[in-house]
């Protein structure tokens, strides 16, 4: 089995300087002797020991495929392989009709249900309804989906303040409507969408409900069973897991009723000359060797997390975004985007008369990592009206100190360009 260290008791408040020390790559300098200042988690985020060890423990002891070798080591990898499915349920507050379907990630979890729930389910004439803040992952695979079957795709709009228009999506939801997709908290404005009231809305009206938590599992407390979603989708690497491992959670029913996602080994029955019948759920859409050891590292991760508890994660996030807010639009000349309510981590800004990569270079010499561009949510761009936007995207292991680092580069940058 994995091993599932933990690394203080749930439950207490955060202690972000003991959490750094089990980040090796927060220890590093770079540029020179610049300390790094690590502030794009929602693009991915950093590993602790604790899921380093895991994948070196597997490739050292344990290396094995999963499901076919009868030895001592395929037993020890297939156990810690699905013992991760449990981890993944309890994490989520998953409800005991579902199935936890392993992917390489949210956009392989998105594409899977609409390339097997989506040709069944939607007919021309049909809408899909997804939102004006989605990220291209969860709004591409419904537009191809939308194109085959001839079906309307509506996006919700966006309000000024970044939160979504509920008017406009209660006039959109018809008896037409097959599914709603909407991310739980935006990666661009950091809104948490109310995602419970959207899938009351969507099921009163027979539609089923897709929400994309690749933001909001690493940030806050999640329950599928509150969200009443149907499928539930997350990327291991953006909650301190190893890229090429995320999570498809689905309703029982429906996962049955789907069809596989790609043919191969795994997922069989039986293979005959010329047709097979499928395993059941959630193998039938596992074709092939998975990727074994960073599944058994998410599981790794999601204890990790646990062990610090996603309350005082989620506490100690917001106060860290509150103040990163304050700092950033007290500079002159910057407009911070989404003022929901209840927000997360991702802060996205312009500063006048700085292009964003020009920014971000500029901040990177100084050793401070923030993402600029589209941040791939090309129509919420042009909602915000510009083209790209600077984003500081916070995690449980970034500190006040950080962000006044980011805002002093902030401030020199506007200096170096003549606009300070
Ligand atoms: N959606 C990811 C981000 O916002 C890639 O960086």
């Amino acid at each position: 089995m994995a091993p599932t260290p933990k690394p203080q008791t749930s439950g207490q408040p955060l202690d972000v300087q003991r959490i750094r020390a089990d980040f090796p790559i927060l220890r590093q300098r770079v540029h020179g002797d610049r300390p790094l200042v690590y502030l794009d988690n929602a693009a991915t985020s950093q590993k602790p020991q604790a899921v380093i060890d895991a994948l070196t423990t597997y490739y050292t002891e344990y290396n094995a495929n999963v499901h076919r070798a009868l030895h001592y080591l395929g037993e020890r990898a297939t156990a810690g392989y699905e013992a991760v499915r449990g981890i993944i349920a309890r994490f989520i507050g998953a409800p005991e009709d579902g199935v936890v379907i392993f992917t390489r990630g949210t956009t392989e979890s998105i594409n899977l249900v609409a390339r097997t729930w989506g040709p069944d389910q939607v007919q021309a004439g049909d809408t899909i309804i997804a939102t004006g803040m989605e990220h291209h992952s969860n709004l591409v695979p419904w537009q191809m989906l939308c194109q085959e079957r001839g079906a309307k795709l509506k996006l919700v709009p966006v309000n000024d303040d970044g939160t979504l228009d509920l008017t406009a999506y209660t006039e959109y939801l018809t008896d037409r409507t097959r599914l709603v997709a909407v991310t739980h908290v935006s990666n661009v404005l950091g809104t948490v969408n109310p995602v419970r009231e959207m899938a009351q809305r969507a099921h009163a009206v027979g539609a089923r409900v897709l929400v994309d938590a690749a933001q909001s599992v690493p940030y806050m407390p999640v329950n599928v069973a509150d969200l009443e979603a149907d499928f539930f989708v997350f990327s291991g690497h953006k909650c301190g897991g190893p890229t090429g491992a995320g999570v498809c959670w689905a309703r029982r029913e429906l996962a049955e009723a789907m069809p596989p996602f790609m043919g191969g080994g795994e997922m069989i029955e039986r293979v005959h000359d010329d047709h097979a019948t499928w395993a059941e759920v959630p193998y039938k859409f596992e074709a092939g060797t998975p990727s074994i050891a960073d599944v058994i590292a998410l599981g790794a991760a999601l204890e990790y997390l646990e062990g610090i508890g996603m309350e005082a994660i989620h506490a100690y996030e917001q106060k860290l975004t509150a103040y990163a807010i304050g700092a950033l639009a007290r500079l002159p000349g910057v407009r911070v985007f989404g003022k929901a309510p209840e927000r997360g981590g991702a802060v996205s800004f312009d500063v006048a008369g700085l292009h964003p990569h020009d920014l971000s270079q500029y901040v990177d010499q100084q050793g401070i990592a923030i993402r600029a561009g589209h941040l791939c949510a090309q129509p919420l761009m042009r909602r915000l009206g510009v083209p790209a936007v600077s984003r500081a995207s916070l995690a449980y292991y970034n500190t006040t100190g950080e962000i006044d680092a980011l805002v002093a580069a902030i401030g020199k940058a506007q200096h170096f360009f003549g606009h300070g």
